[in-house]
């Protein structure tokens, strides 16, 4: 192993470095626990089949955040709070109406997540009341947010949330301007469900990263949102689309692969750090767009999905390379009439779950991240004046 030289350390010292900080525990978590030779995800100890099957976002959210499920007069508080705070200032509704029109809705959410900090600037992250009022204020008004930036953008104005309506219903209804058909409605909080928590991934690090300054919650969320937007991280889910349609039919799937792999290109929405079979999250929501083609029509992409599936598993899974929980979702979100771009603010919008578990877990037993590098650059160099270089 090489010798380096760490910063504060003057001594030559072995240490191992890991890119991407690979295999390295960071932190203790009782959050979300992932077997990723098995293929399985548990939530506080309750599997991800049986939360996606018998609860709902909300009370996985409450689950998630304060560890176990909630009763139920503890659940109808949360879910009555949520709903008394998914309205939006008008001042926050006015300053995204400044956004431009052609900015992607990530970049959109972020600004709008951070502005909160400006309403809501006390900052008592050791009471518990903060606590559940900064949580209930994200969770309730993030939806309203993405859902507010896409009627902007076709130049309408937001519309208002329905209080008759139930989480996801009304988060469908405020973006598409319908009340969605309870199907839908359903198969959306699953959906939510499942994105909600997967351990230490790069937008949860990063959430964990900003939390451990005792920064406010909104600054944690909106750069949990920053890092979820990049292409190798949830923005996957748009490109996976885009990579469907470019395959065109399911014939030729395996022609794609070979190229794709000749030139080293990824293979969107396949591959995971954690799991080395396919994700239990990907089976489950292709079982979701099944359901969901029953009822509504199939989409022909589908079956180039489902092509190029078969075609990558004697290509790449014996590198341990599988669908991910990316790979099926936007078929999903397709079929609900979500406009692509909106994929990973839907993600975000139940990631937030995730990410303030991580938040409340960070302060309980808070230590400043602040890692070491192993510097290579230049040392001891002379000036040079300008008129010189
Ligand atoms: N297609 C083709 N080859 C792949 C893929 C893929 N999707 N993923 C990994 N590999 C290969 C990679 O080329 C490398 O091969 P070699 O050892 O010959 O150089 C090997 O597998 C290891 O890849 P890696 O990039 O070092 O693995 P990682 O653990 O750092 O990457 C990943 C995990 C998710 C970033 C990666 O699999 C990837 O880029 N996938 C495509 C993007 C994607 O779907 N992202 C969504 C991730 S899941 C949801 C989320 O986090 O939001």
């Amino acid at each position: 192993m090489e010798e380096f030289k760490i910063e504060n350390n003057q001594e030559p010292t072995s240490i191992e470095l890991r890119p991407g900080l690979e295999g390295v525990p960071v932190t203790q978590s009782s959050i979300c626990d992932i077997d990723g030779i098995k293929g399985d995800l548990k939530y506080r100890g309750y599997s991800i089949a049986e939360l996606a099957q018998k609860s709902s976002f909300l009370e996985t959210t409450f689950l998630l955040i304060w560890g176990n499920l909630p009763t139920a007069s503890q659940l109808r508080e949360f879910e009555n709070q949520i709903q008394m705070h998914r309205r939006l200032s008008f001042r926050v509704r006015d300053m995204m109406k400044c956004f431009p029109e052609s900015g992607h809705p990530m970049d959109a959410l972020q600004s709008s997540a951070a502005s909160l900090g400006l309403f809501y600037s006390r900052r008592a992250i050791d009471d518990p009341k903060y606590i559940y009022d900064a949580v209930v204020r994200l969770i309730a008004k993030i939806p309203t947010m993405v859902a507010a930036f896409q009627l902007i953008r076709k130049g309408q104005d937001p519309i208002q949330p329905r209080d008759d309506l139930p989480y996801s219903a009304n988060f469908l209804y405020m973006l598409t301007e319908k009340e969605p058909d309870p199907l839908a409605a359903r198969v959306f909080d699953r959906c939510l469900i499942l994105h909600a928590e997967h351990s230490l991934n790069a937008s949860t690090f990063s959430a964990r990263v900003t939390a451990s300054t005792l920064t406010d919650p909104y600054a944690v969320i909106a750069s949990a949102v920053g890092t979820l937007a990049g292409p190798l991280h949830g923005g996957a889910n748009e490109d996976v689309i885009k990579m469907l349609q470019e395959v065109q039919t399911p014939d030729l799937a395996g022609k794609y692969l070979d190229k794709a792999i000749k030139s080293k290109q990824k293979i969107m929405g396949f591959g995971h750090r954690e799991y080395k079979v396919k994700d239990p999250r990907a089976s489950l929501l292709q079982s979701f767009a099944e359901e969901l083609f029953a009822r509504f029509g199939k989409d022909e992409m589908y079956d180039v999905a489902k092509a190029l599936e078969a075609e990558a598993s004697p290509r790449l899974g014996p590198k341990g390379i599988y669908p991910n929980v990316d790979f099926y979702s936007g078929l999903v979100y397709r079929k609900l009439g979500i406009p692509r771009d909106l994929f990973t603010p839907i993600f975000a919008i139940s990631r937030v779950a995730g990410w303030l578990a991580h938040w409340r877990e960070q302060l309980s037993a808070n230590r400043i991240f602040r890692p070491t590098q192993i510097y290579k650059g230049e040392k001891d160099r002379n000036w040079e004046p300008l008129e010189d270089r």
